[in-house]
């Protein structure tokens, strides 16, 4: 399994201070920022675009965008978000049917590519030649468009599923993610948490955020003495 990464979700932040929400999740020592791109068409809600992500990363150059875009057409917003200074693109299975299509077009960004699944779609869907050219597998763990949802255990059965298949892979798990089931996560095999409600809601994010990590951390160990 892959390193741990942790990636507080900015929907949960003050998002009318964003960069400095950012900033305050690295220097607490979270690894990449989930930004929560959404349109108001594949979602009904409608978060930040482009100019926006491009504000804060002028104000923290050292920032992972780990943009999580949930979009109706994601092929359409790849340069903008690349030149915004966006690290990763990950863009909704249900969103296109050319799946294979846009993860080129954002390679060719110099992106790295994420590919996510709904609640409602199983991990089937993420055959083998799109699994191993995508850099990421998102697995929602609650129906996009909302922070501070229910977390769903039983889509962590597709994070197992995934994790047999994409040994090497990072598999992103968003949605009610916490302490309280981080453990669960990464024992299905995410090494990716993504984190909003419970990082930015925190009396003491940086431990949380210790604690998050500490779970994918205590999963590698015991799988490496095996
Ligand atoms: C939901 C978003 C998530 C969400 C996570 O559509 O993709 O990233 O903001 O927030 P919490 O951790 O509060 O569920
Ligand atoms: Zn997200």
């Amino acid at each position: 399994m892959s390193k741990a990464i942790i990636s507080p979700s900015v929907l949960a932040s003050d998002l009318s201070k964003l960069s400095d929400e950012c900033k305050r999740m690295m220097d607490n020592g979270c690894d990449w920022l989930h930004m929560d791109v959404m349109d108001g068409n594949f979602v009904p809600n409608i978060t930040m675009g482009a100019p926006i992500l491009e504000w804060v990363y002028k104000n923290n150059p050292d920032i992972y965008m780990d943009c999580h875009m949930m979009v109706a057409d994601p092929a359409k917003w790849v340069p903008e978000v690349a030149k915004a200074g966006g690290k990763s693109y990950t863009f909704h299975y249900e969103a296109t049917e050319n799946h294979q299509d846009v993860i080129d077009l954002i390679h060719s960004h110099n992106l790295k590519a994420g590919l996510a699944i709904s609640p409602e779609t199983s991990s089937s869907v993420i055959t083998e030649a799109l699994g191993n050219s995508a850099d990421l597998l998102l697995v929602m763990t609650v129906r996009p468009g909302h922070g501070g949802q229910k977390f769903m255990p039983e889509c962590l059965e597709k994070v197992k599923d995934l994790r047999e298949r994409f040994p090497g892979k990072n598999i992103q798990v968003d949605g009610g993610v916490g302490p309280g089931n981080a453990c669960q996560c990464a024992q299905a095999g995410s090494n990716v948490l993504v984190a909003g409600t419970a990082v930015f809601g925190a009396k003491d994010p940086k431990q949380t955020i210790h604690e998050l990590r500490t779970a994918v951390d205590d999963v590698i160990a015991e799988k490496s003495k095996q």
